[in-house]
């Protein structure tokens, strides 16, 4: 195949074992808060210092975590894959960029960026955000953590859909197939004649979508992938 594409798409299962709860799973973030109060506009609106406190929170966990093998062998498949490679991840979190990834599309917004409410500016985030920080552009006192909430538009959809209609192989790596846009890049994937492959440690929502599954842990899953794409 002259010049393959593969892309790939990674939700918090990959980050678990790196300590990162996940959203869904027994225990998960989403059993723990309500999404409507820190993962929606109306949320923020609503009482801005507790989405501050839920966001500073995972940042400070997402900081003292580590990249596992699952990160770099995506990394490792980045550097040394004779083709393209976009990896696209829902995570907010930076495991792939400490594992060696350079070029990571964060669809979901990323927790070591800030972003003012008024202007769309973007800046590096401090550890600690605080409600009514000010922009270092305009200067309204408008800064909210830099991710997606429920009822926003994710983002680099356009260079994610390019991606996915010229796409020979496509892997979704520790996402359970509840939201979308991202629940459905399998299905235009699959328009696109790609392969299809599934990682994870349960059936997805929408494993029936897909040509192949690789049941298991990240960890051991994805570098056996990634060693069989690189060998075969
Ligand atoms: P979920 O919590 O919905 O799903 C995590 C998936 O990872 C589950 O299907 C688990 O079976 C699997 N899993 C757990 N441990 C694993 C391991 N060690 N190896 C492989 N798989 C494992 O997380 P996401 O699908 O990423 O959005 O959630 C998608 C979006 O929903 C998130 O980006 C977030 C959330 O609400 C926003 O906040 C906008």
């Amino acid at each position: 195949m002259a010049h393959p594409s593969i892309v790939i798409l990674t939700g918090a299962g990959i980050s678990a074992e790196s300590g990162l709860g996940t959203f869904r799973d027994e225990g998960g973030l989403w059993a723990q808060h309500r999404i409507e109060d820190v993962a929606t506009p109306e949320g923020f609106a609503r009482d801005p210092q507790l989405v501050m406190d839920f966001y500073n929170t995972r940042r400070a966990q997402a900081v003292e975590a580590t990249e596992n093998a699952a990160h770099r062998a995506l990394a490792r498949l980045q550097a040394d894959f004779d083709g393209d490679v976009l990896l696209v991840t829902q995570n907010v979190d930076s495991l792939h960029e400490k594992a060696g990834s350079t070029d990571v599309v964060h669809m979901h917004g990323a927790l070591n960026s800030a972003l003012c409410g008024a202007c769309d500016h973007r800046w590096p985030a401090p550890l600690q955000m605080q409600v009514g920080d000010a922009c270092p552009a305009c200067g309204a006192p408008s800064a909210r953590p830099d991710i997606v909430w429920f009822g926003e538009m994710p983002y680099h959809m356009d260079r994610i859909e390019a991606a996915l209609s010229q796409a020979d192989i496509f892997a979704a790596i520790g996402t359970s197939g509840n939201v979308y846009p991202a629940a459905g890049f399998v299905q235009l994937a699959t328009y696109a004649g790609a392969k299809t492959v599934e990682m994870n440690l349960d059936p997805s929502m929408t494993v029936n979508l897909f040509e192949e599954t690789r049941p298991g842990k990240a960890s051991q899953t994805v570098p056996e992938w990634v060693e069989s794409i690189l060998n075969g």
